[in-house]
Formats: C-alpha cells, sequence, structure tokens
C-alpha cells in the first residue's frame, strides 16, 4: 500500500460532472494516502501531532484501525482535533433492539437452510424509518468476536438521522446504495453516494445518514476482518481495474451543536444508546491514512478476455479484505460492469460451476448476463458454499447459438459479495415475502444434449 504524506490533491468535486445532482462536496483523491484537512484554518497542529495546547483549544484525538505495532504497510491510524474529546461523546450505556440487523454467529444449526436462494427487492417501509431501524440482515458468516467474516444486508429508510448518530464497532461497512442518493456525515467528512457509486466506512466511526430522495435502498456488506483494500494486479500490471486516483476521501467538517443527541452504537452484534448533550461530529481538522471513501464504480476499467474463453469472475474485484492465507478473502467486492464481449468460439456467460467460496449477490441496474430473467435491482441470490450454479436454461441454450460478433454489455451493474465463509441466512431472509420460492427451477429445463455422438 502507498504512504504519502501529505494532501495529494484536494479538489473539489463537481456531482454535476456526472450528471447525477447539484450539490458539490470537497474531496481528497487516491488510496491508502495519508491525508490532511482542516475546516478552519489553521486548525491542524504543525509538526506534531499532540501539542500542550491545540489551536482553537480543541482535543487531539488518536483513532486506531489497527494495533500500534502493525507493519508499516498495513498500520493505519488518523489524528483528530475535534471540539469535546470522545469520552464527551459516551455515557451510561442501555441496551437497544433492532431485531432485524443480524451479527455472525447468529444461526441455528438446527433451523439450517440448504440451497440456491433467490429475492425479489425487498420493500420500501412504509412507516418512518431511518437508517438503523431500515436495516434488514440477509446473511452472516464467521464470527464478529474473532475478527473474521461478515454480513450482507439491505438498507431501506424514508428518514434521515438528524439528532442520532450511529458507531459499528463490529465491521468496516461497504454501502451499495440501488434507490437514491444519500450522505454520510462522519466524524471526518461529508461523502455522498448515488446509485452506481459506493462508499466505505471505517470501523468505530460515527456517522449520521441523510437522504437526498423520499426514500433510499441499497446493500450494506460488514466486514468483521482485516480491512478492505486493493488487490495485486499481477501480471495485469500497474493500471486498470480500480485505480488509486478514482477514491475520494472527504474533507474535514463539523458540527457544533449544543442539542440532544442519542448516539447508538453496534458491539458484539449487540447495539446499546447513550444521551448526548450536544452533536459529537465536532472533528474540526485530521490527518492520517485511517479514513471513509467514496468510489464511482463506473470508474472501475475492466480486464477480459480478448481470444477464447474468459478468466474467473475475480478478475472483476474492485476491493478485497485479505485473510491470514494468501488469496483467500475474508471478502471479495466483484462487480459486473458495462463492458464488451468479444471472446471468439466460447461460451461468452458465467460458466456452471460450485466454489468453496459464497457468493452473494445483488444488481444495482439493468440485467445480469446469466440470469435475464428474475433477478432484478434490489434482489438479491445466494450461491453458498459448494452449490452448484450457473446460467439458466434459456441463458444456456441462447449463448450456446448465438452468433459471436463484439457485443456491448450495456446498462447493468450487478455485484457479489464473495466469502470464504459459508453464508448463514437470517430468519428474516428464509420468511421473507421476497423470497423466491421457484428460484432453482431456472435450471430445470436445461436439456440433456448428449446422445453419444460427436
Ligand atoms: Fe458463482
Amino acid at each position: 500500500m502507498l504512504i504519502i504524506f501529505n494532501v495529494i490533491f484536494n479538489y473539489k468535486f463537481n456531482l454535476k460532472f456526472y450528471g447525477i445532482w447539484n450539490m458539490s462536496l470537497e474531496y481528497m483523491t487516491g488510496f491508502g494516502n495519508d491525508f490532511q484537512t482542516e475546516a478552519l484554518p489553521g486548525a491542524l497542529p504543525q509538526g506534531q501531532n499532540s501539542p500542550q495546547i491545540c489551536p482553537y483549544k480543541l482535543y487531539a484525538e488518536q483513532l486506531s484501525g489497527s494495533p500500534f505495532t502493525a507493519p508499516r504497510n498495513i498500520n493505519e491510524r488518523s489524528w483528530l482535533y475535534r471540539i469535546r474529546p470522545s469520552v464527551k461523546h459516551t455515557g451510561k450505556y442501555e441496551k437497544e433492539s433492532f431485531p432485524f440487523w443480524k451479527t455472525a454467529p447468529s444461526h441455528d444449526p438446527e433451523n439450517m437452510s440448504l440451497g440456491q436462494f433467490r429475492w425479489d427487492p425487498f420493500p420500501f417501509p412504509k412507516e418512518q424509518t431511518d437508517f438503523i431501524s431500515g436495516v434488514r440482515t440477509l446473511t452472516t458468516a464467521g464470527d464478529v468476536n474473532t475478527h473474521n467474516g461478515m454480513a450482507a444486508s439491505i438498507y431501506s429508510f424514508n428518514k434521515s438521522m438528524t439528532s442520532t448518530v450511529f458507531t459499528n464497532s463490529d465491521a468496516e461497512m461497504l454501502f451499495v446504495p440501488e434507490t437514491g442518493s444519500i450522505v454520510l456525515f462522519t466524524e471526518m467528512g461529508k461523502m455522498h453516494i448515488s446509485p452506481g457509486e459506493i462508499a466505505v466506512l471505517p470501523r468505530g466511526m460515527m456517522v449520521k445518514i441523510s437522504l437526498i430522495d423520499k426514500f433510499a435502498r441499497g446493500y450494506i456488506c460488514e466486514n468483521y476482518g482485516a480491512k478492505l483494500t486493493l488487490p495485486d494486479r499481477g501480471p495485469i500490471g500497474a493500471n486498470c481495474l480500480a485505480n488509486p486516483r478514482d477514491f475520494r476521501t472527504p474533507v474535514a467538517a463539523f458540527e457544533d451543536i449544543d442539542e440532544n443527541h442519542n448516539s447508538i452504537v453496534k458491539w458484539c452484534g449487540a447495539f446499546f444508546s447513550t444521551s448526548l448533550k450536544h452533536s459529537p461530529l465536532d472533528v474540526v481538522a485530521w490527518h492520517g491514512n485511517y479514513i471513509p471513501y467514496s468510489y464511482d464504480l463506473r470508474t472501475f476499467s475492466p480486464v477480459s478476455a480478448v481470444s477464447f474463453d474468459h478468466p474467473d469472475p475475480s478478475i472483476y474485484s474492485v476491493l478485497t479484505a485479505p485473510s491470514e492465507s494468501d488469496g483467500t478473502a475474508n471478502i471479495d467486492f466483484v462487480i459486473f460492469p458495462e463492458r464488451w464481449a468479444v471472446a471468439e468460439h466460447t461460451f461468452r456467460p458465467p460458466w456452471y460451476h460450485r466454489n468453496i467460496m459464497s457468493e452473494f449477490m445483488g444488481l444495482v441496474y439493468g440485467q445480469y448476463d446469466a440470469k435475464p430473467e428474475g433477478f432484478v435491482p434490489g434482489g438479491a441470490s445466494l450461491h453458498n458454499m459448494m452449490l452448484p450454479h450457473g446460467p439458466d436454461a434459456d441463458a444456456f441454450e441462447n449463448a450456446s447459438k448465438a452468433e459471436l460478433k463484439p457485443v456491448k454489455i450495456t446498462n447493468t451493474l450487478a455485484f457479489m459479495f464473495e466469502s470464504r465463509f459459508p453464508q448463514h441466512i437470517t430468519k428474516f431472509a428464509m420468511e421473507s415475502d421476497s423470497l423466491q420460492s421457484d428460484y432453482v427451477e431456472c435450471w430445470s429445463e436445461i436439456k440433456k444434449h448428449f446422445d453419444g455422438k460427436l
């Protein structure tokens, strides 16, 4: 990981550029950099981290995302200069209940279900629902207590968090919006993301999540393990896939609000709340490399087959959360974006396969080429450890007979949260009206073509 100390390129990123929203926020660009930023001039101490008295009489505080002694290339920490230290953003905690937000291990071996599963889009809430109340976990994997594994959830909400802040101590959170734009006001600044973009929040970072539209829906991957990072590119070389310059980290932004707030913390799968008399989003300046970031998936530069056959889908990995075993990710975040299909005398869709990794898929927009029917934006599918899957009957027949001319696969963005751990389905997911009871029928019409003759 490249460590560069200094602001790399502090510029005004105008979202009009993508034709999305008339909303401008400032970002710094690059992945894994060591940034510095201040919302008030002179707020950042120079030449040291912890002066006797900080500028503006702020408090200095270190936020560590790795053990102090972690090797330099994975050592992550930031220095925050805030109106009050974080000990003032805690209090006596009371238990809270968000029964649909689950954390591994949460499955009941007596009621385990095996099979390939798919869900229709999950409905928007009818009552006033904020982000935290609108999370519905579909799968959990591994064990949060050992910092291994993940959870895949849907968020769906229609109310902004105005006086509530949320901290997830269990996991780094990857947001994949599907409907509506949202603003993540983190301790370290504001990020605006829309469908087609993602955001990553570090473990333990406070955030308020607001709506831009009337409602928002999307996917979350909670990562209990080592942080997401860019995958090695091997023989691909120094360019393509997700390029570091396209990642955006917010500049410092803060609230100086002395009004009641409710702080909700997720910790080892349980939820707790405490009352504050002020907003804890009070970081006026910061520097470091333990940071939130966003990324436009449309800047991903795919690399794929130009002759025959096609590589494994890992070629489309945007981010990976490594484990102790080389090449065996706790989570791979993989996308299937717009691209050209040009391979000759080959079967172009994903091949039939069984996989030791467990694959949770979602669709942001368009159609997925292996499943043109039944897999729709806002829905999901799960193909778990060693369970066979692949194109449905029509997709196989069509791809087997198709004229193999160059084809642009357009207006599509599917993604996968793939884990080394089996993903266990939650009770909510199994009992949801969105569960497609006939999903496995998509393979029932696959014909036997073999007749013993060449
Ligand atoms: Fe697969």
